[in-house]
């Protein structure tokens, strides 16, 4: 963390050339809210065009902070409102029904979908019932990826194996293309960049049809694609084109797909690596009469005012989130018309230089935790049973209280640091952020030291359907199965190996898991009734 007598970073450097851009690196809470908030710093484009051809253009996700974002975020926020998750929570009931299913089904012997381990790629499960969810939630459309498990040849053949695959490797086929931006044009003919082509056609195909079906059915008022129809260009005031409504499409199913699924598989691991954990996971799966036991081999139904019991469930997933958050690449900003003086002169961001505020250091560094490596689910509760917010990071008021006094003396005249002085200006948008975040006594206002879902205007629009998909789901899995991770993965090292940080947290090829039934399990008790064919290490 920076000390409060850190002076101004040195005078600018060259401005930036083509392909060539300076940048600041920055973990420390305070500074990332004051950047992340900044009206002045938008998102570095550059490196979002990347994902143009994939998405078919920029939209929400990726778009810069203007007009016409404005009008998308406003008019589809609502998607995300209490009443539309509580139907969302039924849907994802439904489909965590199917998971159970495709899982019963592999303990009683069928081998669709498993290895010669009998071990299951709960990332590719996972993934797919992300599609299915936000398929129906987003679009009123079945995609069936669920019910396709084990019967679509996977990525072989047409169907929504390929589409989730398609997926995954258009992800990566962004990140080649951003560490290699010439081979598009220098190495066209070659097969490798024709696949990359065709991979982003695949995923085109798949939105356009999504496209026809709202077009053609009757969208349930409130839904994301009903508001997604309502809202209107700026520029136009006419209602969006095709082509600027396919990418909308095309970025909520990016956007969710990757960083719910791979955050329920990074959950089922830890847990795999952390037996203390999962004992508690399920005490309290047991106390809320949740669990499968031979006493209660058809436990009662999860239910909505559940999702807040679980406390310790819900402090598990804090805690997922921030060693493995989905977007650990975290966000990048940058202003291109003016030098830009932060936090009563602390930051100086010469014009063209990009910020970066790298979620995974930020939540992995020693400056900004206790035993940062340590999975301790433990550090988000606070006596009295409930899921503390620990993402306010108190600091000490000295640390931050002349920097808010000198950002609202700036803010008095409103400048920016006109390029190309260096003045001790701030952004307006920020004067009085420590003493606000001082005053209010939840301490709301405070620098975050953890933000999975981002941080400011464009953070997660999605975060709550997020945060009832993983709840929900975990506890039907948890309180059926324990999930081993299969001798294939090569243990923790194996895991670690294949890790991928790039613009999701992922895992290479899949997370191999051996599915075991729970004591008192009906899929135990057939199997034991019709002979020996139970699976898969059951206990
Ligand atoms: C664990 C799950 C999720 C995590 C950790 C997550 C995280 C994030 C982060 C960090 C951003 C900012 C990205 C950036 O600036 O480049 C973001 C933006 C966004 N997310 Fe999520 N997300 C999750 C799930 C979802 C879901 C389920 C949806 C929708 C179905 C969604 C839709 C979006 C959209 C549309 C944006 C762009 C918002 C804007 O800029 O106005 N996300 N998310």
């Amino acid at each position: 963390m920076l000390p409060p007598s850190l002076p101004p970073l040195p005078s600018p450097p060259p401005p930036p050339s083509f392909l060539h851009y300076h940048g600041i690196v920055i973990t420390d809470p305070t500074l990332a809210r004051y950047v992340l908030r900044s009206k002045y710093l938008d998102k570095f484009r550059f490196i979002y065009s990347f994902l143009d051809e994939f998405l078919g253009g920029p939209n929400l996700l990726t778009g810069h902070t203007d007009a016409h974002w404005k009008a998308l975020r406003k008019g589809v926020a609502p998607a995300f409102s209490v009443s539309n998750m509580k139907y969302a929570f039924d849907v994802i009931r439904g489909r965590c029904d199917k998971l159970v299913a495709i899982l019963d089904a592999l303990v009683a012997g069928e081998k669709g979908g498993t290895d010669a381990e009998g071990a299951i790629n709960v990332d590719n499960l996972l993934l797919r019932e992300s599609m299915d969810v936000i398929g129906r939630v987003g679009f009123e459309r079945d995609m069936g990826a669920l019910d396709a498990f084990g019967k679509d040849g996977g990525c072989a053949a047409a169907g929504p194996g390929k589409d989730v695959q398609v997926m995954i490797d258009a992800t990566e086929e962004v990140i080649e293309r951003i560490e290699r931006p010439f081979d598009t044009v220098f190495k066209a003919w070659t097969p490798k960049i024709r696949h990359g082509h065709a991979l982003m056609a695949h995923w085109q195909g798949v939105v356009g049809g999504l496209l026809k079906h709202i077009k053609a059915v009757h969208t349930a008022p409130g839904s994301f694609c009903n508001l997604l129809l309502k809202v209107k260009d700026p520029k136009t005031g006419a209602g969006l084109t095709d082509a600027q409504m396919t990418p909308e499409i095309a970025a909520l199913f990016f956007a969710g797909i990757d960083t719910t699924g791979h955050t329920g598989t990074w959950a089922l691991y830890l847990l795999s690596q952390h037996p203390d954990v999962e004992a508690k996971v399920l005490a309290e799966l047991e106390a809320a009469e949740l669990l499968v036991s031979p006493d209660r081999p058809d436990p009662r139904p999860i239910e909505w005012a559940d999702l807040a019991r679980l406390v310790y469930l819900q402090a598990f997933i804090k805690e997922v989130l921030r060693l493995y958050p989905p977007v650990g690449i975290g966000q990048m900003r940058i202003c291109h018309t003016h030098d830009l003086s932060l936090a009563g002169g602390r930051l100086f961001v010469p014009r063209g230089t990009i910020v970066w505020v790298p979620h995974h250091a930020m939540h992995n560094a020693a400056h900004n935790w206790d035993e940062p490596e340590a999975f301790k689910p433990e550090r988000w509760l606070v006596a009295g049973g409930g899921v503390e917010f620990a993402d306010r990071l108190t600091m000490p008021k000295e640390w931050y209280q002349g920097w808010a006094d000198e950002a609202a003396a700036a803010a008095a005249d409103g400048a920016l640091a006109s390029a190309p002085s260096v003045g001790p200006s701030t952004d307006p948008d920020l004067a009085g952020l420590a003493g606000a975040g001082d005053a209010s006594a939840a301490g709301a206002d405070r620098p975050k030291r953890y933000f999975p879902f981002a941080e400011g205007p464009r953070n997660c629009v999605g975060q709550s359907l997020a945060m009832v998909t993983l709840p929900t789901t975990l506890a039907l899995l948890l309180s059926r199965f324990h999930f081993k991770l299969a001798p294939s993965m090569g243990g923790r090292g194996g895991v670690e190996a294949r890790e991928q940080y790039t613009l999701v947290t992922g895992i290479r090829d899949g997370m191999m898991m051996q599915a075991v039934p729970r004591p008192g399990s009906k899929v135990v008790a057939a199997a034991a009734a019709t002979g020996p064919a139970v699976v898969a290490g059951a206990a």
